[in-house]
């Protein structure tokens, strides 16, 4: 798979199958994870995502919980963006709440962030259209992620959300789930135990 990629998106493309072989192990699965078109292919049964950033840090989640139908992930640095592409990110509400912080640009790469991890999640479902900016709207309390996407985008009976962490060295690393809310363990109330895993690591 490594067959024409220079050497940067090699370090990129390891780091993330790296993240995501211990991902697989750790939920007693085995790989290799393999692509379709850019996507990447878990083994049947596994929902996963992979992250990689600058430095070739890689990141990946991985589920087996049936109660959940994709995955995002996201690995971003703090500070990439520049306020000037707000516009293009955000929607007014979350451009109000970057700005009222004491570093707007940071902010700024967390709702970047999180809506490229709902974009990898959306698109594992094979949405019918590609999914916008604009198309989800992010509200952050603490480390959760209340997200709003447009009607057409979710299939019925689906919910998705998602949690933020700050990475000490300048990162930000977002996860989205789209949860299937007839699934029993949802129905009977409880909060279902996704069993998340994300990996980061350089690669050597
Ligand atoms: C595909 C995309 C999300 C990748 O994000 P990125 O920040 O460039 O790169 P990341 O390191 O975070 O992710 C790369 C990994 O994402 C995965 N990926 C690529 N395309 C994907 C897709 N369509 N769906 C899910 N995962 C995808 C791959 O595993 C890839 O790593 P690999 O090629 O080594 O296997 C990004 O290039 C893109 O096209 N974004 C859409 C922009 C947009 O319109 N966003 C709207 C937000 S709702």
């Amino acid at each position: 798979m490594l067959h024409g990629m220079g050497p940067g998106r090699q370090a990129d493309f390891v780091a993330g199958r790296r993240a995501a072989a211990r991902a697989l192990d750790a939920l007693g699965r085995a790989g290799p994870v393999l692509r379709e078109g850019r996507r990447p292919l878990f083994p049947p049964g596994v929902r996963g995502s992979i992250s990689h950033c600058v430095g070739h840090i890689g990141a990946c989640v991985a589920t087996t919980n049936p109660a959940v139908a994709a995955v995002g992930i996201d690995l971003e640095r703090t500070d990439r963006l520049t306020w000037g592409t707000t516009h293009l990110i955000c929607t007014p509400r979350e451009a109000r709440w970057a700005a009222a912080a004491r570093r707007p640009e940071s902010r700024l790469s967390v709702v970047f962030s999180a809506k490229e991890a709902v974009y990898k999640a959306l698109s594992a479902l094979s949405p019918h259209r590609r999914p916008l900016f604009h198309d989800s709207e992010i509200k952050i309390s603490g480390k959760r992620l209340d997200i709003r996407v447009s009607g057409d985008l979710l299939p019925p009976g689906h919910d998705i959300f998602g949690w933020a962490l700050l990475i000490p060295g300048g990162y930000v690393l977002t996860f989205t789930a789209v949860t299937i809310r007839r699934h029993t363990s949802i129905r009977s109330g409880h909060q279902p135990s996704f069993h998340f895993l994300a990996e980061t690591q350089k690669a050597v």
